[in-house]
């Protein structure tokens, strides 16, 4: 009897504790569901059953994103009035034309200015976990207030110039209008560049067919390639629907990279540049490769001109092996087919 009624009194006690933990647990589950119904709603695939299972997977066949806004972001991303003297827009370095790329070993901003950077694609940046080389933005919008300030990039003018400029035309003032009810402001300069960016994504690839079952559609070197791909270790790194783009690792695992090609820069740090943590030196965002045979030259600092080098470097500083020519080409046939299509033509 005593033990039944001092069970009953811890009962009295626990009851509203375990009511109250109950609450908590349903109002985290419906937030959750909440979260993944809207990005269920902007990744809006069609097609969800694939026939084959892989540590890669198709990008979506459409997504859904407002047209207004891509039309009116694709404006200003060619748009040199976004630089302090009209001459440089965001395609200045990131052609549409030319892989979302400039082709060049380190971008050239401002008057002439070195970035000191490669430029990374701007196709399917939108479903990357972190934007830059060292990730230290966490969307396409925080990613903007970089070229916008940097004196390097696009002459570092600060939003309340760039909104001035901007309201000083009247299309530009009209066309924000219809969209937005504050018309021209930051957030929502931001906003339109980045549902553009988030429009350049690039479904359809040959291996994405392959991914949804179809096996013709890529050919037989192609897959001893990505067959190498996964055996080499390539895949620990570059995985995912971007086959990279979703993870930081450092660039010198088997070796010295930057001992090796000589005239280390503060951009060689990577990471280390966000968080000053010494685990962080030469640290970067594993890059997707996704359309990778269009963006030549590579890496942070553009220094493999060619894909043949890229895997070079690859194989001997990230995975402490000499891969022989036969493969590499092997593996180049498989990067291949991940060229995927823009607005339904091959980029
Ligand atoms: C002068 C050349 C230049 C201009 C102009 C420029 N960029 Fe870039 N962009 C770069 C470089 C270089 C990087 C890499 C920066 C880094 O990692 O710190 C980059 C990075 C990016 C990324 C990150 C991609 C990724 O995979 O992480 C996006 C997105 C981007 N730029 C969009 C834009 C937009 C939008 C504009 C215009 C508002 C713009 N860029 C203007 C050179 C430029
Ligand atoms: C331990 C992780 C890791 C492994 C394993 C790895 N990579 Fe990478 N890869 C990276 C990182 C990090 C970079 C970016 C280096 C930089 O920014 O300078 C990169 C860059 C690249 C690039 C250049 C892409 C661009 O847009 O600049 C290619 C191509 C590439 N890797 C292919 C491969 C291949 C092929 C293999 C296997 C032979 C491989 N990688 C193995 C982490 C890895």
């Amino acid at each position: 009897m005593v033990r039944l009624s001092s069970l009953r009194r811890n009962l009295r006690i626990y009851i509203p504790v375990l009511l109250f933990l109950l609450a908590i647990i349903t109002v985290l589950s419906i937030t959750q569901l909440r979260e993944q119904t809207e990005n269920s709603i902007l990744y809006s695939d069609v097609d969800t059953v694939l026939l084959v299972a892989e540590p890669i997977t198709p990008i979506p066949l459409q997504l859904d994103l407002d047209a207004r806004k891509i039309e009116l972001g694709d404006r200003l991303f060619h748009d040199p009035i976004l630089s302090s003297n009209d001459t440089i827009s965001c395609a200045s370095c990131h052609s549409i034309d030319r892989g979302g790329t400039d082709g060049l070993s380190a971008s050239v901003g401002m008057l002439g200015a070195n970035t000191g950077l490669n430029s990374p694609t701007v196709f399917n940046s939108g479903f990357h976990f972190r934007l830059n080389w060292d990730g230290r933005a966490a969307t396409l919008e925080e990613q903007i207030d970089g070229p916008i300030t940097a004196e390097k990039e696009m002459g570092g003018m600060s939003w309340s110039d760039v909104v001035d400029k901007l309201s000083q035309s009247p299309e530009y003032a009209n066309s924000f209008t219809e969209i937005y009810p504050e018309g021209i402001t930051s957030d929502n300069i931001k906003n339109a560049i980045a549902v553009f960016q988030r429009s350049l994504y690039t479904p359809n690839a040959a291996f994405d067919k392959y991914l949804r079952g179809d096996e013709a559609a890529i050919s037989a070197e192609a897959k001893e390639g990505y067959s190498l791909f996964k055996s080499y270790g390539c895949i620990t790194c570059h995985q995912g629907m971007l086959v990279g783009g979703n993870m930081f690792q450092t660039l010198g695992i088997f070796g010295d990279y930057f001992a090796d090609r000589g005239q280390v820069t503060k951009a060689d740090l990577g990471r280390y540049n966000v968080t000053q943590d010494d685990r962080d030196r030469h640290v970067f965002k594993v890059p997707s490769l996704r359309n990778v045979t269009l963006t030549s030259p590579y890496f942070h600092d553009g220094n493999p001109q060619t894909l043949d080098q890229a895997i070079k470097l690859m194989g001997k500083y990230q995975l402490g092996v000499d891969i022989p020519q036969q493969d590499i080409d092997l593996i180049i046939e498989f990067l291949r087919t991940l060229q995927g299509e823009y607005q339904g033509k091959p980029l």
